[in-house]
Parts: structure tokens; sequence; C-alpha cells
């Protein structure tokens, strides 16, 4: 069953680059990349840091700590030293506000 959460307002999420968003519990981290908005999980699965830190490149986000990184569209790890998939969430924009399935 999917779970939406309203995040935040699209425009808010700024072109070719990344923000924090907590909500419910949760911390995500939100990119808009060619208009389309992605979510995955803010924590980094190497250690403790906030990829909302980080500096995306393309559909690359770069860990500020170690700089592993990982592709936002499917989490997967791109680069030593992370090695275990971010998790990410389904998107939508509906009404000018990007929800997020949580679920
Ligand atoms: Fe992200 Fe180490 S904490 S790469």
């Amino acid at each position: 069953m999917s779970n939406w959460l309203e995040v935040t307002a699209h425009d808010d999420v700024p072109e070719d680059d990344v923000m924090g968003v907590q909500t419910a519990g949760k911390d995500l981290a939100l990119y808009s990349v060619d208009g389309q908005v992605y979510a995955t999980d803010n924590i980094c699965t190497h250690g403790h840091a906030r990829l909302c830190d980080g500096f995306l490149d393309g559909f690359e986000i770069e860990c500020p700590l170690h700089q592993g990184k990982f592709d936002i569209r499917d989490g997967r790890p791109m680069c030593e030293p992370v090695t275990e998939a971010v998790r990410t969430y389904p998107v939508k924009i509906e009404g000018g506000r990007v929800f997020v399935d949580v679920s």
C-alpha cells in the first residue's frame, strides 16, 4: 500500500541540485534533474553524513564525508567506499506540490 507524504513545493526543489527535507520521522534528500524530481534517504549508507550536504553531478550524488557516490535514480552505489545502495522513493508532483511514497 502506498503512503504518499506531501514534502514541499515543486518550486522549492533546486534544479540540478539537492535539498534535505524532514517529514514524518523521515530524513529525505530531494533532487531535481531535467525537470524530474527524485527522492532518496538522506543519510549515507556508509556513515553518518547527509547527502543533502553533498554534491550533485548529473544523476550522481557525492557524499560529503568520504566522497562515495550513488545514482539517485535507483540508489545503487557508484564508487568506493559506498557498497550498499541508498533507498530511493517514488515521487509524484500534484498541484505544484511534491509527494513521496514512503511506504
Ligand atoms: Fe558517505 Fe562515507 S559517509 S561515503
